[in-house]
């Protein structure tokens, strides 16, 4: 991929993605939602390659929240499908063989089909030790879930009060060994996270882009990092410019 632009010392970490547009992508050409979500998984597949290619170490993907349960249940079946047929069975090798550690976050609750379950651990299980990329799908997850399942763990486990800090809910999420995203992406033009990744967004730099799911690409991919690179992150600070020339005394 041309890096072209692109500051390799000022990657970032952790990209996360709300994969968002599959629907309109569809009914924009004439065909069933459907086609949306199966042309969102080639869309997925282009990104993850792109994120591997610009060596960013972490790449999360929103695959299914836990409000898309909502929708009919033809469409819910068929996105479970997408993900469990073609991401976790066609996909995996091609995955594996490029290195990609595949993850998954979210709630393993009675309404995810056994067989899928089997799939996620089978393809958890297989990429295990790859080191070049960790590919993260966020599959019946919700941010808001996500706290009031830490709260039900740290609860258990008979912590006093007074011993709770961030560092303890932090260790109860799905995931304790995923770094906080540095870039969240929303495609489809909507401006707003859709309870992802709630705790860990705190300080993330959010790009919004109008692009259609279905048509998102590593070359979309590398725009995004780019407007991320020339973002001035605080972290509550006053930041690069501080213009403190001005401040008396
Ligand atoms: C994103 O596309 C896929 C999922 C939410 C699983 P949508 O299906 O939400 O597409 P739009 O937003 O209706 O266009
Ligand atoms: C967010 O998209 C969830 C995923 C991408 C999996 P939605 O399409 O479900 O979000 P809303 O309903 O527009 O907020
Ligand atoms: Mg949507």
């Amino acid at each position: 991929m041309d890096l072209d632009g692109l500051d390799p010392n000022r990657m970032p970490r952790h990209v996360a993605c709300v994969m968002d547009g599959n629907g309109r992508w569809a009914v924009k050409q004439g065909l069933p939602r459907t086609e949306g979500h199966r042309a969102g998984e080639e869309a997925l597949f282009d990104a993850t390659c792109g994120a591997l290619d610009l060596g960013i170490p972490y790449f999360t993907v929103y695959a299914f929240s836990t409000e898309n349960w909502r929708r009919p249940h033809e469409e819910v079946r068929f996105l479970i499908n997408v993900i469990a047929d073609r991401l976790l069975t066609r996909r995996r090798d091609q995955l594996h063989a490029m290195g990609v550690r595949i993850r998954f976050i979210g709630r393993r609750d009675w309404r995810v089909p056994r067989w899928v379950v089997r799939r996620m651990d089978e393809a958890m299980e297989l990429t295990r030790k790859n080191t070049a990329m960790t590919l993260t799908v966020a599959f019946n997850y919700g941010g808001r879930a996500e706290m009031v399942d830490a709260v039900k763990a740290i609860v258990g486990s008979g912590l006093p009060a007074s011993k709770i800090d961030e560092r303890t809910v932090r260790r109860n999420l799905y995931d304790p060994s995923l770094p906080d995203p540095d870039l969240v992406i929303r495609t489809s033009g909507e401006y707003r996270i859709s309870n992802f990744l709630l705790w860990e967004l705190a300080y993330s730099e959010l790009v919004f882009t109008d692009v259609l799911w279905p048509d998102f690409r590593r070359e979309h991919l590398a725009e995004a990092v780019a407007e991320y690179q020339a973002r001035d992150r605080r972290y509550g600070n006053a930041g690069s410019h501080r213009g403190d020339e001005g401040i008396p005394g």
